[in-house]
């Protein structure tokens, strides 16, 4: 793997990813992150890495919607490699709006699958993203494998499905040599603040009032950022083509328990102004329309066959995102108020 494109790589996991990749893994060749810039891309998450690794990294503003484009990028940097994170990545906004979510999530998916059936005698290794939601919802028991049938419930999680379907179909049909990963709830530094942890405890530090959807009693398995891309680096060296991976924390828990966790952590660190708890601050709200129940993953393959198991567990990692967004209260403030596009264009030609 030379020259591998990176999709989506200002984005929360496709930000660590590029960092772990760069910074601790063993990959010696050069990242090309094609990154549209939406709401959720900030190129200020790898500000350091444009000018500590000049030589191993480039960052190209492209919409991977434009296929003309995206071939061009193919050509110009050799690419042999694809890890595609580009995609519109929350429940709610899709439940809203689920237009750019099929236009990102499959037109997109499909481009990027065919620049790289044109240049298939290259191509090493084209790894696809993907969430343990496409495997729908569980009841108590139970947990989701790679032969899992597919029942997705969102619009967001039925345009995952059916980009997994068209890169499973592209190793099928023409040889693609594909590799795709589900994995849980991710967490850690660089996470928008619309997601339920980051939101949790931004709302709490100031407080303002904690939203729980329903009755809160929601489980979720929480996957380490790091984690994943770990992960992630392993499949991609050592998967097999062709093959599904189910990538996990280890850590489920109904969403009521971790917005109390971090509520305890933030008291002790320190107390509102009025010493109020800040669990005062949970507020039940509506529920999200065909709110997944449980998600719970079993990595068994992934454990087995390629050797690969979290480091973190949910006290550490919770620990330690908290801590960072106490200390990266500007890029919260920025990424949140818009200002950011104003940064940009200062910090960039
Ligand atoms: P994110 O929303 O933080 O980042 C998405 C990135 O993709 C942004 O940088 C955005 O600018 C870019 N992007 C969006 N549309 C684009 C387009 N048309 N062309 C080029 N770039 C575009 O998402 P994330 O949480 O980092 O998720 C990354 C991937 O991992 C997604 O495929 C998501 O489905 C998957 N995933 C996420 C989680 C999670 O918990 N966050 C869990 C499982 C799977
Ligand atoms: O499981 C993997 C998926 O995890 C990824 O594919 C998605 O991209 C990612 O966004 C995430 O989806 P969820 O819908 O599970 O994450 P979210 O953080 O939006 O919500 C987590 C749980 O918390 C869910 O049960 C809904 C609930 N929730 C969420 C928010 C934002 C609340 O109760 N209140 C909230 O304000």
């Amino acid at each position: 793997m030379k020259n591998i494109l990176v999709t989506g790589g200002c984005g929360f996991i496709g930000a660590n990813f590029v960092r772990y990749l760069l910074k601790e893994s063993d990959f010696k060749g050069r990242i090309v992150n094609v990154d549209k810039l939406t709401y959720a891309g900030n190129r200020e998450n790898l500000a350091d890495i444009e000018t500590d690794f000049q030589d191993q990294y480039v960052f190209i503003k492209a919409d991977i919607c434009d296929g003309a484009r995206i071939d061009g990028i193919f050509d110009d940097y050799s690419i042999d490699t694809v890890c595609h994170f580009a995609a519109e990545s929350h429940v709610d906004r899709s439940i809203v709006k689920p237009d750019a979510f099929i236009q990102t999530n499959i037109v997109g998916t499909f481009n990027l699958l065919e620049s790289a059936r044109s240049r298939q005698k290259q191509m090493i290794r084209f790894h696809h993203i993907s969430t343990d939601e496409v495997y729908g919802s569980l009841g108590r028991e139970g947990y989701f494998t790679e032969t899992t049938p597919y029942q997705p419930n969102s619009p967001y999680s039925a345009s995952k499905a059916s980009s997994d379907h068209l890169v499973r179909a592209f190793h099928k049909t023409y040889g693609l040599p594909i590799t795709i990963s589900n994995c849980s709830n991710n967490y850690g530094p660089y996470q928008f603040p619309e997601k339920l942890i980051p939101l949790i405890i931004l709302n709490a530090l100031d407080g303002k009032s904690l939203p729980i959807y329903g009755d809160g009693r929601n489980v979720r398995d929480w996957l380490y950022v790091r984690d994943h891309c770990t992960a992630i680096w392993t499949i991609m060296k050592n998967g097999k083509t062709g093959e599904t991976y189910n990538i996990g924390g280890d850590s489920e828990m109904e969403n009521i328990a971790i917005v109390e966790i971090i509520c305890d952590i933030l008291d002790e660190k320190n107390r509102l102004s009025d010493n109020r708890p800040r669990k005062d601050l949970i507020t039940f709200v509506d529920d999200r329309p065909g709110h997944d129940r449980r998600y719970a993953i079993d990595f068994t393959k992934l454990n087995k066959e390629l050797n690969w198991s979290p480091e973190a567990t949910l006290e550490t990692g919770i620990r330690d995102t908290i801590q960072w967004y106490l200390d990266n209260r500007k890029w919260v403030d920025r990424v949140k108020s818009g200002e950011y596009q104003a940064w940009i264009k200062t910090h960039y030609k």
